[in-house]
């Protein structure tokens, strides 16, 4: 382009410039917006590139001043760029800041995993299901109980030793911490007449803490009373519980025991699940203590003492009680080597069932 006074239009150019970089700068709202428009004067091929081009063609003089009113437009640009670069930074901050800290609308996480049920459950629950089909009722019963129910009717002497092989928390003199769902037997046959087939499921105290004893813990108890029943009887449902929870053809064995409220006593081994050989022998291990053989439950027939203290009449009716400790099983079931691990509730342990 030739011209008759090329500085005026440059300085014409820069004055135009000088406008429209400002009202550029103050319409960018995002931090893109500016940088392009800083980019339309300042950049390789901006507005101001383009007319410093054209200073070639002024005299020295000339070129002189007019250099220097391009040095001022750009120190402006850059001034005017780092403000309102930082006033959108600031506005951004602030937009953060006051908005909702969460997105309602964002699509569910499927990264947590989903929970199940806690193994203790899960065996209480198979140890329910196992009598429950057997035609068992489920019942249950108070963890703070009477002396009376927890001891005496059960033909518990009062001050009797085998008060203390249940290491009893006592909350005041004749109440405490049942130790033993034994009491539900007591409540139902106050409750109801025979026949009864019942079990109850449920956390039981005692003063006891060691890798294979809590303090807390849990028992299933079962119970079944009406005329005519033997030990026959007895061995057929434990024989099938047995063989339900740890598989057909589980042995089972009655060893000769005794709890105050029945006669003849009996606990009950089933041969060890963690020996067992392929053609069914058991050469023993840690678990049986080498002896083939593991305790699951206490049983035995119910003592006519009970039947007299709860007005069932021992002339007519027999029955048999058992109790099976549920954390036995678990750790049987699950390779558990200390029972306290069920009760940290941790992670780690608890993700494995
Ligand atoms: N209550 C007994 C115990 O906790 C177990 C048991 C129940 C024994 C029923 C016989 C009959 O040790």
């Amino acid at each position: 382009m030739v011209s008759d006074n090329p500085a005026a239009e440059i300085e014409d150019g820069l004055a135009q410039l000088g406008d429209s970089f400002r009202q550029a700068f103050a319409a960018a709202a995002t931090e893109q917006v500016l940088r392009d428009a800083h980019a339309r004067v300042l950049g390789k091929k901006g507005d101001l590139t383009l007319l410093l081009r054209r200073m070639g063609a002024l005299p020295a003089d000339q070129r002189k001043v007019v250099g220097e009113k391009v040095n001022q437009l750009k120190s402006e640009v850059e001034a005017a760029f780092a403000e309102r670069l930082a006033a959108i930074e600031r506005a951004a901050r602030e937009a953060d800041l006051n908005a909702v800290p969460y997105d309602l609308s964002l699509p569910g996480r499927t990264l947590a995993p989903r929970g199940h049920l806690h193994p203790l459950t899960v065996v209480r629950n198979d140890i329910l299901d196992a009598f429950r089909d057997l035609g068992f009722v489920v019942a249950h019963g108070p963890e703070v109980e009477l002396e009376e129910y927890n001891f005496t009717k059960l033909g518990f002497p009062p001050d009797h030793p085998a008060t203390d092989m249940q290491d009893t928390f006592w909350i005041r003199p004749g109440l405490l911490l049942r130790t033993h769902t034994s009491n539900v037997q007591i409540r139902e046959m106050l409750a109801h007449k025979p026949p009864l087939a019942v079990v109850s499921a449920g956390a039981v105290y005692r003063k006891d803490e060691d890798i294979t004893h809590s303090p807390m813990f849990h028992q299933v108890e079962g119970f079944l009373v009406d005329e005519g029943v033997t030990f026959a009887e007895l061995k057929g449902v434990l024989t099938s519980f047995a063989e339900r929870i740890y598989g057909p053809k589980t042995p089972v064995r009655f060893r000769p025991s005794y709890f105050p409220f029945v006669e003849p006593g009996a606990e009950v081994d089933i041969g060890c699940v963690f020996c067992k050989k392929a053609d069914g022998s058991r050469p023993g291990c840690r678990v049986c203590k080498f002896t083939g053989w593991i305790e699951i439950l206490g049983s035995g027939m119910i003592h006519p003492v009970v039947f007299e203290h709860t007005g069932i009449d021992p002339e007519r009716y027999t029955g048999f009680a058992f109790g099976v400790g549920v954390e036995r099983v678990a750790m049987l079931r699950y390779d558990i080597p200390d029972i306290r691990l069920l009760f940290e509730n941790d992670p780690r342990l608890l993700a494995q069932f």
